[in-house]
């Protein structure tokens, strides 16, 4: 059993992983800052896990605040989700992104060097791709971030590659994410956006609930199947689980892994659509817009090295994504406020 430090763990994904590491006997420490999040998932995740994970309110760019919770509960690792996520948001306001998500993690590792705890999982994200070449993604593909929220990303990685090779203590897992989606299956957890979605899948549920009258499917003219976007979506709960293997990883081996954790496998703005219909029994309108600026026609992973590396693979479908999904919108119609 070991500490585990999880910045952003209110949060969609965090809470999700909490799940999986207290239910496995690990110790959690959750920082969060509660800018995007409530403490009324933590409540559930007790609920679900019938475990209690420490909580401490504490933005990460508080570097005093964080020596305190690194003081009082010397953690082994940290997986570190804080940070904001919106790209059309970090358009209009780039500092913040930049501040929150690469200033706030250089304080986090500076804090953890500290304190003698070198173990980092990162959530990066599949943006660092920008507008893929070829497909599917591998690790050693091109990169290049088209928006201060990519860029942040691009930064961070390249920040914790320098630190690792300054300090070869440091052993850094920089996870880049797809698409995740769904919710853990007993509906108490679920991604909780606040005003209107930016993602695909809030949106459709949002209005399979009735709080949206129909979706906006982003343009019909791209290069794929049927001319809608394609994008690798993966449960969050697989998700999850491959921090848990993450974080294994990292206390046996040494230096710095990047790894993707998608399913490998592409589904349209179309096929998610019908999907969600078909296994919920609910119909879900829509209108056919024009392209959302900055969007890109199809995104799926190789996920190869996950599985070699994490002994890791996404075994959830996409029809389990959509149940479980519906699930947490229908228990929770407004979310996580009463
Ligand atoms: P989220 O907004 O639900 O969770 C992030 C959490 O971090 C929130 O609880 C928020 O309150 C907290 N936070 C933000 N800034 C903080 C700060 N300065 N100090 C302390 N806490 C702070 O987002 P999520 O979807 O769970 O994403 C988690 C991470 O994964 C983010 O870093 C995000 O960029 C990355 N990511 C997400 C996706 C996705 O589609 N959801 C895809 C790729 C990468
Ligand atoms: C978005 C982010 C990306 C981030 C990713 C994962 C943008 C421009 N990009 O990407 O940086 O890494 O989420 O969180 O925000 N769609 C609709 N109607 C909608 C919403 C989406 O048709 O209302 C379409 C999109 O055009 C796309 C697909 O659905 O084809 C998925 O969209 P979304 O869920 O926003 O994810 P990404 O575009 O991959």
């Amino acid at each position: 059993m070991s500490t585990v430090l999880v910045t952003g763990g209110c949060g969609y994904i965090g809470s999700h992983t909490v799940v999986e590491l207290l239910l496995r006997g690990d110790d959690v420490v959750v920082v969060d800052n509660l800018s995007n999040s409530s403490l009324e998932s933590i409540k559930r995740v007790e609920t679900i896990t019938e475990r209690v994970p420490h909580f401490i309110e504490v933005d990460i760019l508080d570097r005093a605040e964080l020596r305190c919770v690194f003081d009082k509960y010397r953690p082994d690792s940290v997986v570190h989700f804080a940070g904001l996520k919106a790209v059309g948001e970090s358009v209009s306001k780039p500092l913040s992104y930049y501040q929150n998500n690469v200033a706030g993690t250089a304080n986090l590792c500076e804090v953890m060097a500290e304190h003698g705890v070198f173990s980092l999982v990162f959530s990066s994200s599949a943006t660092v791709y920008g507008d893929p070449e070829t497909l599917p993604l591998r690790e050693d593909a091109p990169l290049g971030a088209t928006n201060p929220y990519g860029r942040s990303k691009l930064f961070v990685e390249e920040m914790l590659r320098d630190l690792q090779i300054s300090d070869p203590r440091w052993r850094i897992a920089l996870l880049r994410y797809f698409n995740p989606i769904g919710a853990h299956p007993s509906g108490m957890i679920g991604e909780d956006p606040r005003g209107i979605p930016n993602n695909l899948f809030p949106f459709i549920t949002q209005v399979a609930v009735g709080r949206r009258e129909k979706l906006a499917i982003f343009g019909d003219d791209y290069p794929t199947p049927d001319g809608t976007g394609v994008r690798d979506y993966i449960h969050v709960v697989d998700l999850a689980l491959g921090h848990l293997k993450a974080l294994d990883y990292l206390a046996e081996k040494e230096g710095i892994l990047t790894c993707n954790l998608g399913t490998g496998q592409g589904y349209s703005v179309l096929d998610m659509v019908r999907s969600f219909e078909r296994v919920n029994g609910v119909t879900i309108p829509y209108d056919i817009v024009p392209r959302r600026p900055g969007d890109i026609a199809s995104c799926w992973a190789d996920p190869s090295v996950a599985a070699e590396q994490l002994d890791w693979k996404a075994t959830r479908s996409l029809d389990d994504m959509c149940t479980d999904g519906w699930r947490w919108q229908q228990q929770n119609h407004i979310g996580y406020l009463p």
